[in-house]
């Protein structure tokens, strides 16, 4: 029985946080039991914002040693940086080819930034193009994303359509699956957990760090439930017991801040004990994207060829 296909694309950009993992990573690990997983680093895209080739360098290594941690197993995923794949931008100058300015300059993420930023880089412009490359080399079923990639996972459905259209029966439409705890994950401000906001809590932090984080959640005295505490306790206990401890706890801060701690720990320790492992050989958990990317490599040459041929510069 052929598996569905499944593909995510992952930012390499410094160190996760708990809000990540409830939101995109954890049901990237999951997938891979039910999908065809391809996961793909996406360092072309991330050279938007990191323009320093020792930040570019680390970040990739961390995302690697992050993922192998939470239990990324190559055998089912292929797990590869864009980079290694060269398709990818190959394959964004054909459909650049057949996209419209007027149509790019409708996106929300082109708006945003052109509203920060009147010099704004074509490589931002061009930013859902490569992710539509991204997509269609490996003709997924479904693209896992935030709800804020939506517009970027209906503009490859667009390009493919446009592309199927002029040259042939080529590209399969994929299906954005939204994911929607991403939003919700509150920080410890109680807004949604980000690192701009710096109210994170990071996903493989130490003991000491963790105790920082958690005392230093703001509580909102809502009748002795601190709203801010239970909205991220929630995600590590059943919340009907944990409501329960909560009532009977009401106005003990102290108290629940040091039982979400014990919790926090409970679960980061072993992750962290993991990734330290992993750290230790640095070349060998390389050695698992490398592989990836050969993988892959395979995959999107194939689909190139097949491109050449519809759109006709394949001579001989
Ligand atoms: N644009 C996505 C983000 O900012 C990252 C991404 C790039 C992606 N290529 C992709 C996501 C392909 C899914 C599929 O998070």
């Amino acid at each position: 029985m052929n598996k569905k296909i499944s593909l995510s694309g992952i930012q390499p950009s410094g160190r996760p946080h708990i809000g990540n993992y409830f939101g995109m990573m954890k049901q990237l690990i999951s997938h891979q039991e039910e999908f065809d997983v391809y996961a793909l680093i996406v360092d072309y895209h991330a050279m938007k914002s990191v323009r320093n080739p020792a930040e570019m360098k680390e970040n990739i290594i961390n995302v690697v040693l992050d993922y192998l941690a939470l239990g990324l197993d190559s055998k089912k995923v292929t797990f590869f940086k864009q980079s290694d794949v060269s398709e990818h931008t190959e394959l964004c100058w054909i459909f650049d080819t057949i996209t419209t300015m007027p149509y790019l300059m409708r996106a929300h993420a082109f708006k945003d930034a052109q509203a920060k930023n009147k010099e704004i880089d074509v490589g931002t412009f061009n930013y859902p193009v490569l992710m539509a490359a991204d997509i269609l080399l490996y003709n997924p079923d479904i693209i896992p994303v935030g709800a804020d990639q939506k517009q970027h996972v209906e503009i490859s459905r667009n390009i493919a359509e446009k592309f199927n259209n002029t040259f042939g029966e080529t590209f399969k439409l994929p299906e954005a699956m939204i994911m929607k705890e991403m939003a919700v994950i509150p920080g410890t401000d109680g807004r949604k957990m980000s690192k701009s906001y710096n109210n994170t809590i990071p996903l493989f932090a130490e003991y000491e760090e963790i105790k920082k984080c958690v005392m230093s959640i703001v509580t909102d005295s809502g009748g002795g439930i601190p709203q801010n505490v239970f909205a991220i306790h929630k995600l590590f206990r059943n919340e009907n017991e944990l409501k329960k401890i909560y009532e009977e706890k009401a106005g003990k801060y102290k108290e629940l801040k040091e039982m979400l701690i014990e919790d926090l720990e409970k679960f980061i320790a072993p992750l962290r004990e993991r990734r330290k492992e992993f750290a230790k050989d640095i070349p060998k958990a390389l050695a698992v994207l490398r592989e990836g990317g050969e993988k892959a490599k395979k995959v999107a040459s194939k689909k190139m060829d097949e491109i050449r041929e519809k759109i006709g510069v394949k001579v001989y």
